[in-house]
Formats: structure tokens, sequence, C-alpha cells
């Protein structure tokens, strides 16, 4: 006899072959889930059975996938609860007006933390040295960070600065705190411009250790080079950020002729 009644779609099968191992793709099933607004803020998550039963995996591997979600923030767990979809989003890389790390992610409401990588002053690369205009002699304060939004990691950081600028950073800066404050308040240094290039990349291995991420997991390449308001540079600063936590966001305006 026929019938009204609706089949639930069925998720099509995890690539076996892929190479992407089964439980971040169970993962990425779900974020795709979140962010679409299958699942909402608020609800809960299908129980590990029910997942690993729809997709035909080991229950293992789903509880894998929901440990790693859980570590980025985008489920949490309550205790004798479930396991429930919180309300963290996407951050969007605004570009309409020059903001530090910690600027952007207070703004959107998380509390911005920094895991430090290294911090040295050094010969600066060929490229470095033209950014910032520098002499032969000149040496540069090399900084590197991975950033965080609240315990979710979003990028690595890494930004040279001319020595003269701020001759004793390397001995008075707490790598925890704002790098932009404390050019502001101890060297009197205010970013005022910054010219950025953006470029999709593949995550190194050093961005797939640290930003928890897949290999060859898209990421963004940012460039920038900072300016103070005599025009004069002030920083050269690459960074990979995570392509599945940002969004570029961008107004263009029509100049007058
Ligand atoms: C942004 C820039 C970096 C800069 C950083 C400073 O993320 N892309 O080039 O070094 O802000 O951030 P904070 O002041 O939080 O250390």
């Amino acid at each position: 006899m026929p019938t009204n009644r609706k089949k639930t779609p069925q998720p099509s099968p995890l690539d076996r072959w892929s190479g992407i191992p089964l439980y971040h793709q169970i993962q990425q099933r779900l974020m795709d889930q979140i962010e679409s607004g299958k699942l909402k803020p608020g609800e809960p998550l299908p129980s590990i059975h029910r997942i690993a039963a729809q997709m035909g995996v080991s229950q293992m591997t789903v509880r894998q996938a929901v440990k790693s979600l859980c570590n980025m923030g985008v489920i949490y767990s309550r205790q004798g609860k479930g396991t429930f979809i919180s309300g963290i989003k996407m951050m969007e890389r605004d570009f309409r007006q020059v903001l530090s790390f910690s600027e952007e992610m207070k703004a959107r409401g998380a509390k911005p933390h920094s895991e430090l990588l290294s911090l040295n002053i050094q010969m600066p690369s060929q490229e470095t040295r033209e950014a910032l205009a520098l002499g032969e002699n000149d040496k540069v304060f090399c900084l590197r960070r991975v950033r965080f939004a609240d315990s979710l990691p979003m990028g690595i950081e890494s930004s040279c600065l001319p020595v003269h600028l701020c001759p004793d950073l390397l001995e008075t800066y707490d790598p925890s705190t704002s790098l932009y404050q404390v050019l502001t308040e101890k060297y009197g240094i205010l970013v005022t411009v910054t010219d950025e290039v953006i470029e999709v990349g593949k995550a190194s291995a050093e961005d797939v250790r640290y930003l928890q991420l897949a290999p060859k997991s898209p990421i963004f390449l940012f460039t920038r080079v900072s300016y103070l308001e005599n025009g004069m540079p002030a920083e050269h600063a690459k960074s990979s950020y995570r392509g599945d936590r940002y969004r570029i966001v961008n107004r263009l305006m029509r100049t007058k002729r």
C-alpha cells in the first residue's frame, strides 16, 4: 500500500579511502549540520549510538569526533543530561577597521588568550627587511604565538617589529597579553593603517599540530604590514587562521572621481 510518510534522508556514506580519518569526517558532518542550522544552539546532539548507526561506524569513532567537537567548544556536555550544541559562531574577520586580535575577539564576546611559540631578536628575512624598509644591519623583534578565542585555537601569528621602535620589548613584554596594547601604552606606537594580503592554503604540519586540524585542512594565510600614522612601517606579520573558524567580511566603497 502506498504511504505518504516521508523517509528521513540518509547521510551520504563516509569516504573510507580519502585518507581523512573517519572521526574527522564525522566531526565535519556534525559541524555542517550546526552551521546550516539543522542542529541549533541548545538542542541535544543525537546519541552516539544513533550517529554510529547512521554513519555505519563504531561508537568509539563517534566518541572521538564528539570529544574533539567538545574541545573546540562547538558542543558541550552536561553531566547526566547529555551533549548539547553550543552558541559559538564562526568568527568573522572584519576588514573595515584596524583591530588587534585581542580587540577583535573581545568585540565578539570571546576571551583572547595566547600560547607562546617563540620570542627573540634576529636578523630579518629579505621579505621582512623590505616590508619594514630596514637597513642592512637592523634587527627585528620576532614573536610567534598560537592565538585562542576562549579555549579555541584560531590561528598562528608571527610578527616582526623593528627593534629600534621598541628596544626593550624582549625583556619587558608578557606574550600572553596584547602586543598592540603594549606598543601603544609603553612606546606610544599606534598602528593606524594595515595592508593585508590574504591567500588560501593548506594546513602545514605546525598548523595541524597547534590548531587541531586534519592534515591539508584549508586555512587563510594573512600577510600584514602595519603602519604608523606618519606612514612608517611598524610590523610585518604572517599568520595562518583556521578556514573553518573565519569568514572574511568586507565593505567596498565607490570612490568619487
Ligand atoms: C592581529 C594582526 C597581527 C597583530 C595582532 C596583535 O591579529 N593580524 O599582525 O600582531 O593582531 O594582537 P594583540 O594586540 O592581541 O597581541
